[in-house]
């Protein structure tokens, strides 16, 4: 099952991919948490990716394709994938294309998660992830704003989850990312499913999808 899914910054990409990994044996690849964890360890790749991420920007495409691209080439990917932002450029989405062809493989659907403007500005701002095990919270649904209820960690904010970058997050989303929503619409493998609902129910429609595929 190759899969994508797409959508704003804090429509939900990351919490979905957690339920489905549960129920598919795919891994979960995603960019924002490769550079994360890139920063994090200052290696080469999180130098360069740092300012961008700090800006609310992306990450040139072409360091961005050269880690997908090897990424995939990875034996767990072989019976299948599940890319979380990425590709989020033109060129991102034509490269992945003759990554996969070079391959034999092909995506089989992009799930497009769709939240209003108002609703992931709320999320992203409320957004805490377990410094230990990375589990991401709402804060609005936390009784406790200081632990992680899995293993106990401590809470913490994304960097750039602040209120101006945030903005300009979505603002990069909609100039360079939604136009793949028609780019994926022409070669038919373009499923929306509304967002703005509670995560289970995202889910149930993301699952009866994903059956149709498997
Ligand atoms: P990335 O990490 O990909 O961030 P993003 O796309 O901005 O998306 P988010 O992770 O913010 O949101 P999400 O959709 O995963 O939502 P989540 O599930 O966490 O990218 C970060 C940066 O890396 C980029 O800005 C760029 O610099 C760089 N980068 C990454 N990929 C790149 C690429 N391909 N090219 C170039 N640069 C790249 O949910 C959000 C919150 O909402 C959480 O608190 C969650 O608990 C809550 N929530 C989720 N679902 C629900 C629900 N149904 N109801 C209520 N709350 C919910
Ligand atoms: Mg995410």
């Amino acid at each position: 099952m190759n899969i994508v899914l797409m959508g704003p910054p804090g429509a939900g990409k990351g919490t979905q991919a957690e339920l489905i990994k549960k129920n598919y044996p795919i891994p979960h690849i995603s960019t924002g948490d490769m550079f994360r964890d890139a920063v994090k360890n200052g290696t080469e790749l999180g130098l360069k990716a740092k300012s961008y991420m700090d800006a609310g920007q992306l990450v040139p495409d072409e360091v961005t394709i050269g880690i997908i691209q090897e990424r995939l080439a990875q034996d767990d990917c072989a019976s299948g994938f599940m890319l979380d932002g990425f590709p989020r450029t033109t060129p991102q989405a034509e490269a992945l294309d003759q990554v996969l062809a070079d391959m034999g493989k092909k995506l089989e659907a992009v799930i497009n998660i769709f939240v209003p403007r108002e609703v992931l500005l709320q999320r992203i701002l409320n957004r805490v992830t377990c410094n230990n095990c990375k589990t991401v919270y709402n804060l609005r649904f936390l009784d406790d704003h200081k632990t992680c209820t899995k293993c106990g960690g401590e809470l913490g904010y994304r960097s750039d989850d602040r209120g101006e970058i945030a903005k300009t997050r979505l603002e990069v989303y909609l100039e360079q990312t939604l136009p793949l929503l028609q780019y994926y619409q022409e070669r038919q493998v373009l499923n929306s499913i509304d967002g703005n609902r509670e995560t289970d129910e995202v889910f149930e429609d993301i699952q009866e999808l994903l059956e149709k595929i498997k």
